[in-house]
């Protein structure tokens, strides 16, 4: 809920604060050469899918959590959005409605709440896909200063999860970003929806962590997954 509400109220500085998010979804729509008709974008946010998308569709849908993001998505006559959450199993009993030729997500899944059972849904839907998972190399910097648990799962636990369901190379996307000054970086992160619900300092800590970061920059980690059409899946992947 804290996850939902965060996106939804940052929904309309999202598109100037996502410069690492644009970038990942860049690399995963270059990938695509088929040019699927019948798209699924799952957690679509503001539309960065939509926008990057330069071939013809025939029908877009696009699901996400936060009212804030759909409000902003653009709208038309083959695009349907379903304001719906990826933990819930019944959003995908309504997705199992629609004929997908591919089904993307990017930088939204390391929010599921439980990983594994919302890509086995995905892979039920039974679409190739072209998904980005943040994982726990995002910021790790900043969490090891401050003492913290990092936030998401690590590279080992996604890459072993995408290989549960499907059959695809993986690859690694790592990227920085130079800030200014370390207070920039922060105004920064708590606009971009990566740190999303993690408000868990308080003052004093926080002045603290700004004082002693070592970087100029942010740490990100992604691991991307480019499934082809007709790839095998691996047999677990289709059992319920
Ligand atoms: C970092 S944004 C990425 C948006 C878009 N895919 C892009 O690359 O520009 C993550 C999106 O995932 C959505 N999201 C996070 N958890 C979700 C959930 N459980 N169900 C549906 N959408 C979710 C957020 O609302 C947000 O719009």
């Amino acid at each position: 809920m804290k996850i939902q509400r965060e996106f939804s109220q940052n929904a309309k500085a999202y598109n100037q604060v996502n410069v690492i998010q644009k970038r990942v979804l860049e690399e995963l729509i270059v990938r695509i050469d088929e040019k699927p008709a019948h798209i699924l974008d799952i957690g679509c946010g503001r539309g960065g899918v939509y926008q990057a998308i330069d071939w013809e569709l025939s029908h877009f849908v696009g699901m996400d959590f936060a009212q804030g993001m759909i409000a902003l998505h653009p709208k038309g006559k083959n695009i349907t959005l379903l304001m719906k959450d990826f933990n819930e199993e019944s959003s995908f009993e309504t997705l199992s409605n629609y004929r997908f030729d591919r089904i993307i997500s990017s930088s939204a899944l390391q929010w599921a709440k439980d990983l594994d059972a919302t890509l086995g849904n995905i892979a039920r839907l039974g679409a190739p896909v072209s998904l980005s998972v943040f994982t726990s190399n995002t910021f790790k910097t900043l969490y090891e200063t401050a003492g913290l648990p990092p936030l998401l799962r690590s590279r080992e636990e996604v890459i072993a999860l995408l290989q549960k369901y499907f059959d695809a190379d993986i690859e690694l996307l790592q990227y920085t970003l130079a800030f200014p000054s370390v207070r920039e970086m922060f105004r920064y992160m708590k606009k971009s929806g990566v740190g999303a619900g993690r408000n868990v300092l308080g003052y004093k800590e926080m002045k603290r962590l700004i004082e002693s970061y070592p970087l100029d920059h942010l740490e990100y980690e992604i691991v991307l997954i480019h499934e082809r059409t007709g790839s095998k899946r691996p047999e677990k992947s289709t059992m319920l």
